[in-house]
């Protein structure tokens, strides 16, 4: 069985995010979609926050399992016996950051290999940071995120 690995912060997925787990998930038997449990970062969004709501937005794919992860990357594919990494390019300026971390990921494990997927151009300008900006100043993100990170959005910036 193939399986992969579609790692991030996930704060919050975005329907650039969805839009490469969807690809993700036609090539491989099983995506394992790992959110990155960092406590040196502060999310607007918990850990547990990001998990569940993945897990929402994903409970009709019965290939995909959203985890969360911490420590290393590789120990992570190694324990769910997958040797490929899926990351999202938006274009050159994501390229090179990418390419860094695939070769660091390929120096801890040698046998993990980094599958890039170019996002769909609907999805190339914005990102999670972005999407957190536009909706802290009231701007309009339904292209951009799903109802319900949409509504969490709203909910958490509320309460701020
Ligand atoms: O969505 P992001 O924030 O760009 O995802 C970054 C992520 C989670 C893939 C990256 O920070 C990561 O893999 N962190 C785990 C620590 C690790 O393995 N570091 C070595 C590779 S750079």
């Amino acid at each position: 069985m193939k399986s992969a690995v579609y790692p991030g912060s996930f704060d919050p997925a975005t329907n650039g995010h969805l839009d490469i787990i969807k690809r993700a998930s036609k090539i491989v038997d099983k995506l394992y979609v790992a959110v990155l449990d960092n406590p040196s970062k502060t999310p607007l969004f918990t850990v547990g926050e990001r998990v569940a709501q993945l897990k929402e937005i994903l409970k009709d794919h019965d290939n995909i399992e959203v985890r969360s992860f911490s420590g290393l990357l590789v120990d992570f594919a190694r324990s769910v016996n997958s040797n490929i990494i899926v990351r999202g390019l938006r274009g050159v300026t994501d390229f090179s950051y990418e390419f860094q971390m695939a070769l660091s990921n390929r120096s801890l494990d040698s046998d993990i290999e980094t599958l890039f997927i170019s996002a769909d151009t609907q999805y190339l300008f914005f990102s999670s940071s972005q999407v957190k900006e536009i909706a802290y100043f009231k701007g309009n993100i339904d292209n951009m995120v799903p109802d319900i990170i949409k509504t969490e959005l709203l909910k958490k910036l509320e309460n701020m």
